[in-house]
Parts: structure tokens; C-alpha cells; sequence
């Protein structure tokens, strides 16, 4: 498995993009799994025209199921009390990729690792790394 790990920085802009394109819409569900961060104030994912925050504690997986018009980037934060936050590697997905994609996220002394995005298997069971 491919893990990034990321340091902790300051002042998150969380800016989303703004424009809007016209297309047909279609349903994109996303899994994030907590594996052990346990003291994130918050997680937020944001995509194309899409936020969303949630809570999800060490162990647990949180589904969410977006629509969405167009391609884009899709990138996972975690947030952490003092306003550090840990971001994750952006992925890009087009309508006509996987619908189901699952992120795993790890908790190391000051820094946050995230799996890649990686497809739900067909079985709809999760795939665990290391
Ligand atoms: C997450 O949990 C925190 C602390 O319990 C709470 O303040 C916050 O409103 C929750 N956020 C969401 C999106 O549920
Ligand atoms: C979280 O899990 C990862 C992967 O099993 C492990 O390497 C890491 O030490 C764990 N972090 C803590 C704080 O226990």
C-alpha cells in the first residue's frame, strides 16, 4: 500500500471551486475509514460542487453519496483542534470512472497517512491494506 504522509499546517483555505458546468448528474458514493485518529475536531471532503462534514470515529466508515455534474478533484481533510489540519493526495473522478471509492485514513505522531482512493471490491466489503 501506498501511504502518504503529510505534515500538519496552518490556516486551512478550503475554498471550493465556484463554477458550474451543465451535465447530466450522476451518483458518486464516497467511504472514508477511520482507522485510528482519534482526536480529529472534524473530517470534510470536498469535490466537484460537493462538501460534506463529518464525524467518524477510530474504527468506524463513513458513506456518503454526492451527485455530481462533471469531473473534478475530490480531496479529504482532517481537522484537528488549533485549526491544524492534515489534506489529503487530491484524485480525480469522471463520471464515467467507479461510483464506489474507498479512502483509509491513519493516525502517526503529528502527521495524518491516507491510503490512495481504491475501488469498494464488487463483494461491497471493504479491502484493508497492511
Ligand atoms: C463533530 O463532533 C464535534 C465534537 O463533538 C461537534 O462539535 C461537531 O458539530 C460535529 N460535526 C459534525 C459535522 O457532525
Ligand atoms: C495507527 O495505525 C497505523 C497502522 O496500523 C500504525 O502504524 C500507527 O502506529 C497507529 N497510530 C497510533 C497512534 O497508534
Amino acid at each position: 500500500m501506498r501511504l502518504q504522509l503529510l505534515i500538519f499546517v496552518l490556516f486551512a483555505n478550503l475554498a471550493t471551486s465556484r463554477k458550474h458546468y451543465k451535465g447530466r448528474k450522476y451518483d458518486l458514493t464516497l467511504f472514508v475509514r477511520n482507522h485510528n485518529v482519534s482526536d480529529a475536531t472534524f473530517f470534510r471532503l470536498v469535490g466537484v460542487d460537493n462538501t460534506a462534514d463529518f464525524n467518524v470515529s477510530a474504527g468506524n466508515t463513513f458513506e456518503h453519496t454526492f451527485e455530481v455534474r462533471r469531473k473534478g478533484f475530490w480531496t479529504l481533510f482532517v481537522e484537528f483542534p488549533g485549526d491544524r489540519y492534515a489534506k489529503s493526495p487530491r484524485k480525480i473522478i469522471s463520471r464515467d470512472s467507479y461510483r464506489k471509492w474507498v479512502m483509509e485514513v491513519y493516525y502517526y505522531p503529528g502527521a495524518v497517512g491516507f491510503s490512495e482512493w481504491h475501488k469498494l471490491s464488487r463483494r461491497g466489503e471493504m479491502h484493508i491494506h497492511g
